[in-house]
């Protein structure tokens, strides 16, 4: 505060991280703390809402004080105090949340709320230190599939979405159907490289009229019915196969779709961001794609793309310089849509 530099500490907790973070001048991470509640949820195969909520309760202070001490920073030291306020589960975002106003009002340390899907497109912007605006951004997480055209700070025009399942909820759907558990996402991609990706061929679903929306719904089906008409016909199922066919699936229609809308929207960068996005073939598949067409390629480090609160750091200095201060009504937004503006 003292100097030019502006500090943020930032906060999130919409679904199982307790996590907190200080970001100086938008970029550099001093520090990213994260305290993941995956060995709980994993008992119950999937997050169960209550028990993520009581948890982010007893770590909240705990991560902020060791994200301050470990930038070497005081509450003195910092300019803006950013926080995820949805989408996200609502007990859970609450605790970030009322963390982050009760520090906010106690010290007169500036408030800004933050879209959880900005924060993991900022992400992009940590490790890549020269990329701007404008660029496209494959948002692949747990609960969202969005294509965004990043026009520039701040300002996003979603042109693509799933009608139905998120690409990441598919992973962890078909990973518990083969027997794999909670979280599904690294596990299939693990147990992929073990089986042929041409093995079983499952749909690739087009969507009439929206070239970039996406549907996961009919291969999730499709994976299920493989599995029980196999089961019938006593037939032995190689999940190593079921998971690398059913992740080529999910690879071919995320690639064919980002490519198509960089191109179609005279954009020369491309992003990816989510849990998704730390998946080794789609990353693969999308560098190979991206060099084929001239397109830049950015992706930020696997533990930049589940969730954390750098990125909602990042994403919150690029607000703060713009002005965007939230008020005490800050609110917790399960549903808050990512708007263009
Ligand atoms: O972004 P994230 O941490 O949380 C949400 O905002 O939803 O994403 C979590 C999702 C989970 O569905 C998880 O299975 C998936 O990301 N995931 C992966 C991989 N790592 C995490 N999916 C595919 N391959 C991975 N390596
Ligand atoms: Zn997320």
């Amino acid at each position: 505060m003292s100097d030019n530099n502006i500090n943020i500490l930032a906060i999130e907790s919409s679904c199982d991280e307790t996590a907190a973070a200080v970001v100086k001048n938008g970029r550099q991470v001093l520090s990213n703390v994260i305290s993941s509640q995956i060995a709980i949820h994993t008992i119950y195969g999937g997050v169960v809402p209550e028990i993520a909520s009581r948890k982010h309760m007893e770590k909240i202070n705990q991560v902020i004080n060791q994200a301050l001490s470990e930038a070497g920073m005081k509450l003195a030291d910092i300019d803006a105090i950013g926080v995820t306020y949805g989408p996200g589960l609502v007990g859970a975002l609450l605790v970030g949340v009322s963390a982050a106003k009760s520090i906010s009002f106690a010290t007169d340390i500036p408030l800004v709320g933050v879209h959880h899907i900005e924060g993991h497109i900022c992400a992009n912007y940590i490790e890549n230190k020269e990329l701007e605006p404008p660029f496209l951004c494959l948002v692949v997480s747990g609960g969202h599939t969005h294509l965004v055209i990043v026009k520039d700070y701040g300002k996003y025009e979603v042109i693509g979405r799933t009608r139905d399942d998120a690409a990441g909820e598919a992973f962890d759907k078909v990973a518990r159907a083969i027997g794999l558990g909670y979280p599904g996402g690294p596990k299939i991609d693990k147990l992929s490289k073990e089986g042929n990706p041409n093995a079983i061929e499952f749909p690739r679903a087009v969507i009439d009229g929206s070239p970039y929306d996406f549907s996961f719904s009919g291969l999730k089906s499709a994976v299920l019915n493989h599995l029980n008409y196999c089961q019938m016909k006593g037939i032995e199922v190689n999940p190593a196969d079921v998971a690398a066919s059913f992740q080529q699936s999910v690879t071919d229609v995320l690639v064919a779709r980002a490519i198509k809308a960089v191109k179609e929207n005279k954009l020369n960068k491309l992003a990816i961001a989510g849990g998704v996005a730390s998946n080794s073939a789609i990353r693969q598949a999308l560098s190979y794609e991206c060099e084929q067409n001239n397109i830049q390629f950015y992706h930020p480090s696997p533990i930049f793309c589940t969730d954390n609160a750098a990125m909602i750091g990042v994403a919150a200095y690029y607000e703060y310089i713009n002005g965007i201060r939230s008020g005490w009504d800050l609110n917790a937004v399960p549903n808050l849509k990512l708007v263009s503006r």
